[in-house]
């Protein structure tokens, strides 16, 4: 036992970096070598979902919502004991990381003050893991759900049965005097890097994306609302991660929102850096609509940005 431990030790080539380790939201940096191949890009079928692996349900309270979140491990569907995420293998997906919450948090006061309506719009969440930010755009009357992992193990042990209990949940609460009905959103889910997996999901334009000719395209494709938490951490995946988003997002409607660390201490990437890249490009707009600096780890943000 001891010796599996040890050798599970030393694959895991990854050291624990964010400020406050404790808080159990840090990142792991590698000490690094060359990335595998990434996988290839699938749709991963609601019906794929995987029963091998030990899943429980608990309730998450979002500031008085609750949804609800399976627990795997990460043993059982990577083979890796206490790992954050290792870049290139597993990027983090089975765990909820605090600007998913964040990020619900935002999106609940963006509708209570009219900015945001998710009714009947097509929403993306990229690096989903968890997909909670996707679930409350279920919930809220969203026509479609497209829900993105790096990993399909991912969205097969946890994603898809995630959207199904909180649906499940959802529709056993309504009674006679509940505003909203029952949960009508088209779900889907895409694995993939970032760099290719456009070529699976169903609402991009299929040409290269050109913000001066985008509206004589085709003014139906897109994305209304990308949704992404936790997803800059990595220097080398923003200009992927900002191109995909440019040919997904619908024109000129369209709006992302951002949830992220300031700076992820160790890998070097966060929303200004990220931010950064946007601005050089010239094609968003962009603005911080939250920031959250409660000391449990380095400052986070949420941000909004939509196309010029
Ligand atoms: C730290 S996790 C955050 C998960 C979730 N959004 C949350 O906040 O709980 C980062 C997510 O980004 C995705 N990701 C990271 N690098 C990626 C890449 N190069 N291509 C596609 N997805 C990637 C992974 O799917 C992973 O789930």
């Amino acid at each position: 036992m001891e010796s599996k431990q040890s050798d599970q030790a030393k694959e895991e080539i990854f050291r624990l970096f964010d400020e406050k380790p404790t808080s159990g939201l840090g990142f792991l940096d590698a000490e690094r070598s060359l990335p595998p191949p990434p996988p290839p890009c699938l749709e991963v079928l609601a019906s794929e979902v995987s029963p091998s692996a030990k899943y429980t349900v608990e309730p998450v309270n979002i500031g008085g919502l609750t949804l609800f979140k399976g627990r795997v491990s990460t043993q059982e569907v990577f083979t890796l004991t206490n790992s954050d995420l290792v870049p290139g293998k597993y990027e983090g997906g089975l765990k909820l990381w605090e600007g998913s919450l964040d990020l619900i948090t935002t999106l609940s006061s963006e509708m209570q003050d009219g900015r945001l309506s998710f009714t009947g719009k097509r929403v993306l969440e990229l690096g989903c893991g968890h997909g909670l930010p996707g679930i409350f755009a279920c919930l809220k009357g969203a026509s479609l759900v497209h829900f993105q992992d790096f990993n399909s193990e991912v969205l097969q042990y946890l994603t898809i049965p995630n959207v199904a209990v909180n649906i499940e949940k959802n529709s056993q609460c309504l009674g006679p005097d509940v505003e909203e009905g029952p949960v009508n959103t088209e779900t889907r889910f895409f694995s993939g890097d970032w760099g290719e997996v456009h070529h699976v999901l169903s609402c991009v334009c299929s040409n290269e994306y050109n913000i001066r000719s985008r509206p004589q395209l085709d003014q139906a494709a897109g994305y209304d609302v990308i949704l992404m938490a936790e997803t800059v951490y990595s220097i080398s995946a923003l200009p992927n991660l900002y191109k995909l988003i440019k040919k997904c997002l619908s024109y000129p409607h369209g709006v992302v929102y951002m949830a992220a660390k300031k700076y992820y201490f160790g890998v070097g990437g966060g929303s200004r850096r990220f931010l950064a890249l946007v601005e050089k490009d010239g094609a968003f707009v962009s603005s911080l609509v939250a920031e959250v600096a409660d000391g449990s780890s380095n400052v986070r943000e949420v941000w909004k940005l939509h196309l010029k």
